[in-house]
């Protein structure tokens, strides 16, 4: 039986996604499913029955929250892009690297480039791969990226991005080793600047360990 270690987050509603049924149904367990919202965790959780006693409900502020272990997968559509603030992305991307093990994959989906630029009243944040790839810095390989529309029930069209990264510390050595023209280069190529170091400095304060060298 497969027990991959993922995290979700919630459906929501009535247009809810069904992936941890088909989950559940594909016989994969350990499964952990978290969101802001209680309401929403408790509709799922009831759509679930008995199956959903498997699973684990967390109501947390992703930005917030602390992992207390490891996942090989962590699966997010429709979350990430409603983080508009900077520090807020900062404090996603730290609890996703704490959150993945060595080698995990990461898969996101947002409204892409020519997706709606509000949903639900609030201002929306949009990605391509290649912006996604550099918000989240250089632990996150990018594997593969798809596009894909969705309708609403009342009938608008919404243009997701999906993408699918790898996550290794390592990565951070092996970009950013070496001379400090080639960490000069690896700073730049990353997220933005202040978002990139402020990042380094979180995960140095908290592991004790600068990765950037
Ligand atoms: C548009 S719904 C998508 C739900 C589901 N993932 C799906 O694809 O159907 C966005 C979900 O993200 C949750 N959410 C938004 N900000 C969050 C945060 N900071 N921490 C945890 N969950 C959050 C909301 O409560 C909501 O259930």
């Amino acid at each position: 039986m497969p027990a991959v270690r993922a995290i979700h987050s919630s459906d929501r509603g009535g247009r809810a996604s069904r992936l941890v049924d088909a989950l559940l149904d594909d016989g994969y367990r350990n499964l952990t499913v978290l969101d802001l919202s209680k309401a929403a965790l408790a509709a799922s959780r009831e759509r679930l029955g008995l199956c959903g006693e498997t699973v684990t409900w967390v109501a947390a502020d992703v930005t917030t929250w602390g992992p207390s272990e490891h996942y090989g997968v962590w699966h997010d559509r429709a979350a990430f892009h409603f983080l508009t603030d900077e520090k807020d992305r900062h404090a996603y991307v730290l609890r996703l690297e704490q959150a993945l093990r060595e080698g995990g994959e990461a898969i996101i989906g947002t409204f892409a480039l020519n997706g709606p630029e509000r949903c639900s009243g609030l201002p929306m944040m949009r990605y391509d791969s290649s912006g996604l790839t550099a918000v989240l810095g250089p632990k996150f390989r990018l594997l593969a990226s798809r596009e894909a529309e969705r309708r609403t029930p009342w009938g608008a069209s919404q243009v997701f991005q999906f993408s699918r990264f790898s996550f290794s510390l390592a990565q951070s050595y092996v970009v950013c080793s070496g001379s400090e023209k080639a960490r000069r280069q690896t700073v730049n190529m990353s997220a933005s600047g202040p978002e990139r170091q402020s990042r380094d400095e979180a995960d140095i304060s908290r592991t004790g360990r600068d990765r950037r060298f």
